[in-house]
C-alpha cells in the first residue's frame, strides 16, 4: 500500500492508504476528543486542537517522509497576515468563532475539509473563499468594491461582499464571506449534461453578456472567464463569480488575459462553443 501510495498519480491510492490508517486510529480519537463541540467554528477549524499520532511503519522510511509533505496541515498557509493588506475600512469583519461552519455532507473530505459555508450570527448562510493567495484576494476585494461604488450592486448577477473573515485577534485573514447564490450544482459545469440546459442556453448567455457589458462601462474586467466561473441558481439564473484574476487558457487566450476583449473571448467560447459540445454528442446518440 505504502509503495503504491508512493508512485500514486491521481492520489487514489494515497487516500486508499490513509483510510487504512485513519480507520485504526479512530478509536482512539473518539476517546481523546469527547469535548469535540458540536457546532464547529471556523475558529475550531483554523485553530484546532492538536493531537499527535507517531505513526511507525516497518521496512519502509519512506511513508514518514510523505506524510511530511503531504500528510501535514498547516492552517498559517491558508491565511494571509492582515498588516500584510490595505485596511479596507468600508468591508466589515467576521471573526472566526462567531462564524459556524456548514459542513456539506455530499463534500466531507476528512483529508480537506477547508469550510465553503458558513452561518453568520443572524442564522443567514453565506459563501465562504478561503483566502489563499494574496495577490487574488486583492484584486477580489478590490473588483467588489468597484462594483458597489459604480452603482451596480443590484444592477448585475454578482454575489455582494459581506464581509473579510479574521481570526479572533484580527491578525490573520483567513477569507471573504459572500451572499450565497442558491444553486444545486457547483456551476456551468454541472448543467452541460442535464436536458434542461439547452433551453437556457440563450438566456444565460444574455445574462452573462449583460453583466460583463455593465462591468465594461464601468472599466471592470471580469478576467478568469470560464464554465467553472458561472453559477446557475435554483431559478436558472447565472451569475458570474471569481474576481480573483488569472484563467485558462481554453477559454480565455494568454495574450488578452485580463483584458475586455479576453472577457469576450472567453464567454463566445462559453456559449458558443463549449455548450453546445455537448449537444452534438447527445445528437449522435439519439
Ligand atoms: N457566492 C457564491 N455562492 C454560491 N457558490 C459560489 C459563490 N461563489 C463561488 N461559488 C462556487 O464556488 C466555486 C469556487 O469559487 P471561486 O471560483 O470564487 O473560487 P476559486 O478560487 O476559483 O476556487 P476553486 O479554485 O476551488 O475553483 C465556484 O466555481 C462556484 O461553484
Ligand atoms: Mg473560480
Amino acid at each position: 500500500m505504502v509503495a503504491k501510495a508512493m508512485d500514486d498519480d491521481d492520489e487514489e491510492d494515497h487516500d486508499v492508504l490513509c483510510e487504512w490508517i485513519v480507520d485504526a486510529c479512530l478509536s482512539y480519537f473518539r476517546e481523546s476528543t469527547l469535548d469535540v463541540p458540536k457546532e464547529i467554528t471556523f475558529n475550531d477549524f483554523y485553530y484546532p486542537p492538536t493531537h499527535h499520532l507517531k505513526l511507525l511503519v516497518s521496512g519502509s522510511s519512506l511513508y514518514p517522509k510523505a506524510t511530511q509533505d503531504r500528510g501535514t496541515m498547516n492552517a498559517f498557509r491558508l491565511m494571509i497576515p492582515s498588516g500584510d493588506l490595505p485596511p479596507f475600512s468600508e468591508v466589515p469583519r467576521s471573526k472566526a468563532s462567531d462564524l459556524r461552519i456548514i459542513s456539506d455532507t455530499e463534500w466531507d473530505d476528512y483529508m480537506s475539509e477547508i469550510p465553503q459555508k458558513a452561518i453568520i450570527n443572524d442564522g443567514t448562510s453565506r459563501f465562504f473563499k478561503p483566502a489563499d493567495d494574496k495577490k487574488q484576494l486583492l484584486r477580489e476585494i478590490d473588483m467588489h468594491l468597484r462594483i458597489r461604488h459604480a452603482g451596480l450592486r443590484d444592477k448585475i448577477k454578482v454575489a455582494n461582499l459581506h464581509s473579510i473573515v479574521v481570526s479572533d485577534d484580527a491578525k490573520m485573514t483567513i477569507g471573504l464571506l459572500l451572499d450565497l447564490i442558491p444553486s444545486t450544482g457547483d456551476s456551468l459545469y454541472s448543467h452541460k449534461n442535464s436536458a434542461l440546459a439547452s433551453e437556457y442556453h440563450a438566456r444565460w448567455k444574455q445574462q452573462a453578456t449583460d453583466t460583463v457589458k455593465q462591468l465594461h462601462s464601468h472599466d471592470l474586467v471580469w478576467g478568469d472567464v470560464h464554465p467553472g466561473n458561472i453559477v446557475i441558481d435554483t431559478s436558472f439564473n447565472a451569475w458570474v463569480v471569481d474576481f480573483g484574476g488569472g484563467s485558462i487558457v481554453e477559454f480565455v487566450p494568454r495574450k488578452k488575459a485580463g483584458t475586455k476583449d479576453g472577457d469576450w473571448q472567453g464567454v463566445g467560447k462559453i456559449f458558443d462553443e463549449w455548450i453546445l459540445e455537448n449537444n452534438h454528442l447527445d445528437r449522435r446518440a439519439e
